[in-house]
């Protein structure tokens, strides 16, 4: 059987820690824990604001939560270097597994598409800066529905926007609370789980996959 795969970007495409060697020229050896407070707070916004019926592009949630982590660990980063940031986010790395994986998809003949927190325009210039724009089929952007994962509306709206019905769709992703959000509106879920430590959310739900990495996908995808 062939399948609609909605691939999860920042984290599970693209690396949002790509940022720390640019850090580590600001921050030093803080480098590691400000990128991922960073992150964190990040996704903290976005839960947030989505609850709170107060949608603002993605990248001010990333833009507040850089701001918010400067302040937490003291690091007073003058305007140009903040700027500066916010530019690598911009550009960020394709995790090494994710060109291999998606063409195996594609050639296994399932539909791909980004789906994310970002938008459609940020979501479309960190495929092409990476190379992969040409290995999906298209971005779908929580921006359309001005909230964020895991809103059920966003998951609606990618079913409306490609066409799909749940039966049909894996969501594909690193983050454990997008793999929820998923699973809980009758999608299949396949977790990326790169490093072994990682843990998933103990909710009692189950991923209907795992895989340590995307060029391992295909395979699962044959057998369920
Ligand atoms: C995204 C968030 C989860 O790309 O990082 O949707």
């Amino acid at each position: 059987m062939t399948y609609t795969l909605a691939f999860d970007v920042y984290g599970t495409l693209i690396d949002t820690h790509g940022v720390v060697e640019a850090l580590q020229a600001h921050v030093g050896p803080d480098a590691v824990r400000f990128s991922q407070c960073w992150r964190d707070k990040q996704l903290e916004y976005s839960f947030r604001r989505g609850l709170m019926g107060c949608y603002a592009d993605f990248s001010i949630c990333t833009r507040q939560a850089l701001d918010y982590t400067c302040d937490a660990l003291d690091k007073p980063l003058p305007e140009p270097v903040r700027e500066s940031l916010m530019a690598v986010y911009r550009v960020l790395p394709a995790f090494d597994d994710v060109a291999a994986g998606l063409q195996q998809v594609r050639a296994a003949g399932h539909r791909v598409y980004a789906f994310s927190n970002g938008s459609a325009a940020a979501v479309n210039g960190l495929l092409r800066h990476a190379g992969l724009d040409d290995l999906v089929d298209g971005a779908v952007s929580v921006e359309a529905v001005a909230s964020f994962k895991p809103d059920p509306a966003v998951y609606a709206h990618f079913l409306a926007a490609t066409g799909s019905d749940a039966d049909s769709v894996w969501l594909i992703s690193s983050n454990p609370f997008d793999v929820l959000g998923a699973q809980a509106v009758g999608w299949k879920t396949a977790w990326v789980q790169r490093n072994p430590a990682t843990v998933f959310d103990p909710w009692g739900v189950t991923p209907s996959c795992t895989v340590t990495g995307l060029d391992k996908l295909a395979s699962c995808l044959e057998q369920v």
